[in-house]
């Protein structure tokens, strides 16, 4: 049976932006919030970006209401049980997913597939609390959702092969890129992302360059859309040392080692553009300024 609904646990950031991209690539999509509260806030995201589709003329007024006919919110996760496939993207705590998985398995058919978009958990840590650890994969977006291109399709030691290539092609239908990854922490693309962004940090620790100077050097001299210190502002702080820990501690590689200046902003709330500061200070969020550190 080709895969028709789609379940998206989780619309923050990233829930939400692919509960969009599933409605927008024709799947009924069904997300799910703990609360109305944070549902609505989700939902209205989707709207903002559905509506500024609209305004570019890159979608039609007639094609974003289908897309809203296709998309349902909820608080219920039995509204998941005839789901073809469940997208799971909630806070990054094992504990927490491996009991929300528990729970989708009793919930949904026998033939759903769960899928991950952890970015540092593996995934056989997840599946194994469930009964249909051959049925449970990675799918890793990244963020925006809507615009990134590229999705990572995650194989445990346990996924069936017919399974990972079903998911393979759900990536494809999504509009996205995707790269076959094996379960191992940080898949592709945090392996080489992290030790970057970390790098940045320990630069302008041993005062290689200044912020400004070191985001630039890299926007301009190699041709990526942000500098490092605004992509770990974009990034979250908060994530990117929760990432290099786990990572850390999987690996034992200094390349992988949170940096002091990294976890002193941590501890300090300085997270980046969702709490108003990090490398940069948005008080003014159309003029950000490089934080005095
Ligand atoms: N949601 C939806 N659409 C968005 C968006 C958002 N949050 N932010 C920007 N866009 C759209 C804009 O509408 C615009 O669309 P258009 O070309 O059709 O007009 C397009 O993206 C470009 O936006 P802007 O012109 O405003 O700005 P930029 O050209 O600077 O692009 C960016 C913004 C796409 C965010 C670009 O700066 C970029 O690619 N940055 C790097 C992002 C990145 O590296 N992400 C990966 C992070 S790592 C990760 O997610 C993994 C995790 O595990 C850590």
């Amino acid at each position: 049976m080709p895969i028709q609904k789609v379940g998206v646990v989780g619309c923050g950031l990233m829930g939400s932006g692919i509960a969009q991209v599933a409605a927008q690539s024709g799947f009924a999509t069904v997300v799910r919030e703990v609360s109305q509260e944070v549902l609505d806030k989700g939902l209205k995201g989707i709207e903002k970006n559905l509506a500024r589709l609209v305004e570019k003329g890159t979608i039609t007024e007639a094609a974003r209401g289908e897309i809203r006919g296709r998309l349902t919110g909820t608080t219920k996760l039995e509204d998941f049980k005839d789901c073809d496939v469940v997208v799971e993207a909630i806070i990054e705590q094992l504990p927490v997913k491996r009991e929300l998985y528990a729970a989708l398995d009793g919930i949904c058919k026998p033939a759903t597939i769960f899928a991950s978009n952890t970015s540092s958990l593996t995934i056989i840590e997840m599946a194994t609390a469930t009964k249909r650890p051959q049925r449970f994969v990675g799918l890793h977006f990244f963020n925006p959702v809507p615009v990134m291109k590229l999705v990572e399709v995650v194989k445990s030691i346990a996924t069936d092969d017919a399974v990972y290539e079903e998911m393979v092609e759900f990536g494809a239908k999504l509009g996205k890129t995707p790269v076959r990854a094996s379960d191992s922490t940080g898949f592709i693309v945090n392996r080489l992302l992290v030790p970057y962004l970390l790098d940045a940090i320990r630069a302008l620790e041993e005062g290689a360059g200044s912020i400004t100077d070191i985001d630039n050097s890299m926007k301009l001299g190699c041709g990526y859309p942000m500098g490092p210190f605004t992509l770990l502002d974009f990034v979250g702080l908060d994530t990117t040392y929760y990432i290099a820990d786990i990572m850390f501690n999987e690996f034992r590689e200094r390349r992988f080692a949170p940096p002091p200046l990294l976890k002193r902003m941590v501890l300090a709330g300085w997270n980046g553009r969702k709490s108003g500061r990090g490398f940069y200070d948005y008080a003014d969020p159309t003029n950000p300024k490089a934080s005095n550190l």
